[in-house]
């Protein structure tokens, strides 16, 4: 579905210019659930507005075999329209003219992700998990095939988070979603995707796959939370 090829980026400031990404090269197939881990200033926001368009690389190549419409970017904070219904919210694409969803999808969205009866709700009324579950239901409700995550989840609490990732890997199993995680969180990497790529001042260090099996217990993580920590200290 997305492919990047030996990717650079290069930033010209007024205090020289920044090497944000080194060569990096990654495949999303289709219905995979990438993490993308690594410490801050490693490169992770800038490879998101890579994939979604938002810049040029320096250098290499990054194709996508779908329209850049069917991308959806859930940034760190909500970015809620303050006066807005939490409904409206959801459904901001459509009143903007441009969503593929309608009045049902957005009441499914809702009920999907627990928050019906806050619908005529605003903003200022909600939790920060819940302002962060209204985020995902307005890049859900323009039917992403290929979403994009930046620390979605790192505003949050240990329970609030482990519940919206619960979430978002219950969406991701009903299936027709590609999904590229960014985080610097090592647990939750391992606990919501299949493959983590780890990236290390602009380069990837390492990448691997996590098995079901290893998340049935705990203990089978150990060995790769170690390999992720002797790559990244
Ligand atoms: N628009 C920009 N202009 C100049 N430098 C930039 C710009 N955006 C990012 N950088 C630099 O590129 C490098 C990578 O930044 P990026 O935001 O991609 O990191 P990150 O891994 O997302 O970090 P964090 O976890 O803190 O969000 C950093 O050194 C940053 O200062
Ligand atoms: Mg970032």
């Amino acid at each position: 579905m997305v492919k990047i090829e030996e990717i650079s980026k290069v930033y010209e400031t007024k205090n020289g210019s920044v090497q944000a990404l080194r060569g990096v090269s990654l495949d999303l197939p289709e219905g995979s659930f990438t993490a993308l881990l690594g410490k801050s200033g490693c490169g992770k926001t800038t490879l998101l507005r890579l994939v979604a368009g938002l810049e040029a690389p320096s250098s290499g190549t990054l194709s996508l075999d779908l329209p850049r419409l069917q991308v959806g970017y859930v940034f760190q904070e909500p970015r809620l329209m303050p006066w807005l219904s939490v409904a409206d919210n959801v459904r901001l694409a459509e009143l903007g003219g441009g969503g593929h969803g309608d009045f049902d999808d957005a009441a499914r969205i809702l009920s999907v992700l627990g928050l019906s009866s806050f619908s005529k709700a605003f903003p200022h009324q909600l939790s920060g998990g819940m302002a962060q579950r209204v985020a995902l239901g307005r890049t859900l409700f323009c039917k992403p095939s290929l979403i994009l995550m930046d620390e979605p989840f790192g505003a949050l609490d240990w329970f609030t988070r482990r519940s919206l990732q619960e979430d978002l890997l219950r969406l991701w199993q009903e299936g027709g979603k590609t999904i590229l995680f960014v985080t610097h969180d090592i647990d939750e990497a391992l606990m919501l995707a299949g493959r983590v790529v780890v990236l290390k001042d602009g380069e990837v260090t390492d990448r691997f796959e996590v098995f079901p099996a290893h998340r049935r217990d705990s203990s089978d993580l150990f060995p790769l939370r170690e390999r992720i920590l002797r790559t990244l200290i």
